[in-house]
């Protein structure tokens, strides 16, 4: 065994990624549900190592960030102020860490799609080779940006030149550097001492540890991993590239699980999601944090749901569902809009142009078209005519509207909360319901009044003595068919 027994790591995420134009720090920008920092950390903290260093800008906040995502409990955070370059970050990290002298995997936090299976197997190749240094490398078919790996003649890694301080030549070199190492930590505490900053960018740069180590006789191993593993962010674009690239795995992997896909390309899923199999997603849909589908559940097209559970046979199509839970075989919109605190009863129906909000929805009722339902609850059976509203606010507090089992609300009633709508009650078309109505009666209200003489809107009358072409009568508010 080399060094200590232990197995380490050091996270490289300080610093505000310039480049990215954001007052947001480059790390904790999002993809696929969870920040660029996040992505790394789980990846890392699936191989058991014995101690994990962050070096960040701001402690609290990175701290904050990773336990929003589960993540990191075991993370030691130090500071690096300034960020001087990669190389002075590791030497902080190695100086926090007293000596350690087993492989450490330095990682930076701005390359999200690093596999932790990827990690092991460097691990297992560097120690194998009792390296100095492991270094994961990519063929890039655009290399600009990178540092290159610069092979001797014998096909032996050198050195890394960095983009910024290499010569034509070097530029033309397809082999890049992916900032994802494994060292012996003695030998890097060692050589990291020696490393200056007379290069272009005037900073301590980690890549030129990998030329002292070769010159002091270690072995360099380079691992040679898959591009689409490697990509670093640095711009708004970068972060396009890797969204799209994690989106596409996400979908692999569910499809893999049996879950059917129709278009991986227009699909976006969080890792942080669970599918049942043989559930179907349909293009553009967005399934987003904690979200759970059931099996054979159907989502799509068009859906956004965020931190909700959609049970076994549901169907959600053009509906924007959040912080709610959606019933087995129960459906949703088209075109409706679910806010926090929905609950769908199985086999429940919430059709067309219907928003909900904090309102809980029994097994088998049905809102199928234009309601306002909030605060409200709804028990089974229930049938909610076009039109319904639950009048929730009174410009000062919010009040509750409870609608027992198997009423029935006509279409366009104002429900005026608080309320209490018996069972089996009804309400006419229309009705204004203030107060409550007792079990199995009928409320109608505003009736409408009859006026003798004012009809005829579309001038029937007026129609024969002037056969062609009327105009409409003025104050005639109706719009033409
Ligand atoms: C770095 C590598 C480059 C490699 C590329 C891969 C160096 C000098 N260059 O370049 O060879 O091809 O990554 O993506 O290492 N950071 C700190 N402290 C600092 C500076 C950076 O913690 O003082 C962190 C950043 O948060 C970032 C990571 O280190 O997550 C890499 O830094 P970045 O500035 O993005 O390096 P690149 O120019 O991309
Ligand atoms: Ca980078």
């Amino acid at each position: 065994m080399v060094g200590d027994g232990g197995t380490y790591g050091i996270v490289l995420a300080a610093g505000e990624g310039k480049r990215l134009r954001s007052s947001l720090p480059k790390v904790l920008h999002q993809v696929a549900g969870r920040t660029l920092l996040g992505h790394v950390v789980s990846s890392l903290e699936e191989l058991n190592l014995d101690r994990i260093v962050c070096v960040s800008s701001d402690i609290e906040r990175f701290k904050e960030v990773l336990a929003g995502e589960g993540l990191g409990s075991a993370i030691e955070h130090i500071l690096q102020d300034p960020p001087s370059g990669t190389g002075d970050a590791v030497r902080l990290a190695l100086e926090h860490l007293g000596g350690v002298s087993g492989p450490i995997f330095v990682v930076a936090g701005d390359t999200p799609l690093i596999r932790a299976s990827t990690l092991a197997s460097m691990l297992e190749m560097h120690e194998a080779a009792v390296a100095g240094a492991t270094l994961l490398t990519a063929n890039a078919d655009d290399a600009s940006g990178y540092g290159r790996i610069v092979r001797g003649p014998g096909g032996e890694v050198e050195r890394i030149v960095e983009d910024a301080d290499a010569s034509d030549e070097e530029k033309a070199l397809r082999e890049i550097n992916t900032a994802t190492y494994v060292f012996n930590a003695s030998r890097l505490n060692e050589v990291i001492a020696k490393i200056d900053k007379e290069n272009r960018q005037g900073e301590y740069y980690l890549t030129d540890v990998i030329e002292l180590l070769g010159a002091g006789g270690d072995p360099l191993v380079a691992f040679e991993g898959d591009i689409d593993e490697s990509h670093g962010v640095n711009t708004r674009t970068h972060l396009a590239r890797v969204r799209k690239l994690l989106h596409q795995r996400v979908c692999e992997h569910w499809m893999e699980q049996g879950v059917t896909i129709f278009d991986p390309t227009v699909t976006y899923i969080d890792v942080t999601v669970e599918i049942g199999s043989d559930a179907v997603i349909h293009p553009m849909t967005f399934l987003e944090g904690s979200t759970s589908i059931a099996e054979r559940a159907e989502v799509g097209p068009q859906a956004r749901v965020i931190d909700s559970s959609i049970g076994p046979e549901a169907n959600v199509s053009f509906a924007v569902i959040r912080e709610s839970t959606i019933g087995p075989q129960a459906s949703v919109g088209p075109f409706a809009s679910l806010r926090p605190g929905t609950t769908v009863g199985k086999g429940s129906r919430v059709g067309t142009f219907v928003e909900t909000k904090q309102t809980v929805i029994g097994d088998s009722s049905k809102a199928n078209h234009l309601a306002y339902l909030g605060d409200a609850e709804i028990g089974t059976g229930v049938n909610i005519g076009a039109g319904t509203i639950t009048c929730n606010w009174d410009g000062q507090a919010k009040h509750k509207t409870v609608i027992e089992d198997d009423a029935y609300i006509g279409s366009d009633t104002m429900l005026v909360a608080p309320t209490h709508i018996g069972k089996r009650a009804a309400t006419g078309a229309g009705a204004v319901v203030k107060g409550d109505v007792p079990d199995d009666a009928l409320a109608v209200g505003v009736p409408a009044r009859v006026i003798e003489g004012k009809g005829d809107k579309l001038g029937h009358k007026q129609d024969k003595k002037k056969p062609e072409g009327m105009a409409p009568k003025e104050g005639d508010a109706a719009s033409d068919s």
